[in-house]
């Protein structure tokens, strides 16, 4: 397994390849979520390449940028086990030399959930996207449906800006218990990671109203609601079912395909997750003929 840690080094790595370059970015940390990326990388391309950058462009001020969980010789260890390719590596140095000043904004898909809770964040993740995506050039890289809003921004920003790469979503992995695995599942105490499965427990309920007929978007939203308030550890900051593609939230009633989302705070710590709706297409009765 090669590691690279620089673009130079990146963009001869990647040269040298014949067919296709799969790519997954990550801030490392690595759990079976990443795994679950790197492995359909490896199964879909003739290499594979990891990024690991915990990348300070997309924490605000007074996140948990300094303290971000980090383990570089175990995330190597996982990487070779998985057969990956090749490791980028960058410094903050690296990417963000001194006199850096372009950043990558897409604009209305990163005004509310996420963007309206980080300011700053989806810039600082498209703007690291779009330097990786240019110098490791994949033709697949693959995304968690896990960070919704973020794999619609990439989506976006990759339309728009005519990249050539393909973007691939991939299914969330979650704990036996239906916690979405997540880096920063290692901030919880005890006795909150005991209660955070809560959080899949309520999107479930709503999928299940969902999949019974209900199509009342505040109805679906209740009925997380009440689920999370039926504990006292976890506060709910916002639960919102949102446009599949754009994120506008909708009300009213649910007739495309729909984003149920939602952020849990346990102290400090904000969990995220998020089930999608797909109603079905719509049932004609039998014409007699
Ligand atoms: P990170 O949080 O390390 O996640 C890297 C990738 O793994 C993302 O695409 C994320 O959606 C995916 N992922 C995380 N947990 C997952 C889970 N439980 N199931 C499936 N996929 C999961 O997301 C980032 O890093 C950064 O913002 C990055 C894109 C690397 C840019 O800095």
């Amino acid at each position: 397994m090669e590691i690279l840690a620089t673009p130079t080094e990146a963009r001869a790595w990647r040269h040298a390849v014949r067919g296709d370059v799969g790519f997954v970015p990550t801030m490392g940390y690595l759990h079976q979520g990443h795994l679950a990326l790197v492995r359909r990388a490896l199964s879909e391309n003739a290499a594979t390449a990891v990024s690991i950058f915990v990348n300070p462009a997309q924490f605000g001020p007074g996140e948990d940028f300094e303290r971000y969980p980090r383990d570089e010789e175990r995330d190597l260890r996982l990487l070779r086990e998985c057969g990956v390719d090749a490791v980028y590596l960058p410094t903050p140095a690296v990417i963000y030399p001194p006199g850096y000043q372009t950043y990558v904004t897409v604009e209305q898909v990163t005004r509310m959930l996420e963007g309206a809770a980080r300011p700053g964040h989806f810039r600082g993740v498209a703007t690291v996207v779009l330097k990786l995506l240019n110098t490791i050039e994949p033709q697949r890289a693959y995304f968690g449906r896990k960070d919704a809003q973020q794999l619609r921004v990439i989506r976006r920003m990759a339309r728009d800006l005519d990249l050539a790469c393909e973007i691939v979503p991939c299914d969330i992995v979650r704990e036996p218990d239906g916690l979405a695995m997540s880096s920063r599942n290692v901030y919880l105490t005890p006795p909150e990671r005991e209660a955070a499965p809560v959080i899949h427990r309520a999107l479930r309920a709503a999928m299940d109203q969902f999949s019974a007929g209900e199509r009342d978007a505040s109805t679906l939203k209740r009925a997380v609601e009440t689920i999370i308030a039926g504990q006292h550890l976890g506060e709910t900051e916002y639960i919102s079912l949102a446009d599949d593609d754009t994120l506008e939230e909708l009300d009213g009633l649910v007739q495309r395909e729909a984003v149920l989302s939602i952020v849990v705070r346990f102290g400090a710590t904000r969990l995220l997750d998020n089930i999608e709706l797909t109603p079905e297409p719509a049932r004609f009765g039998q014409v007699a003929d």
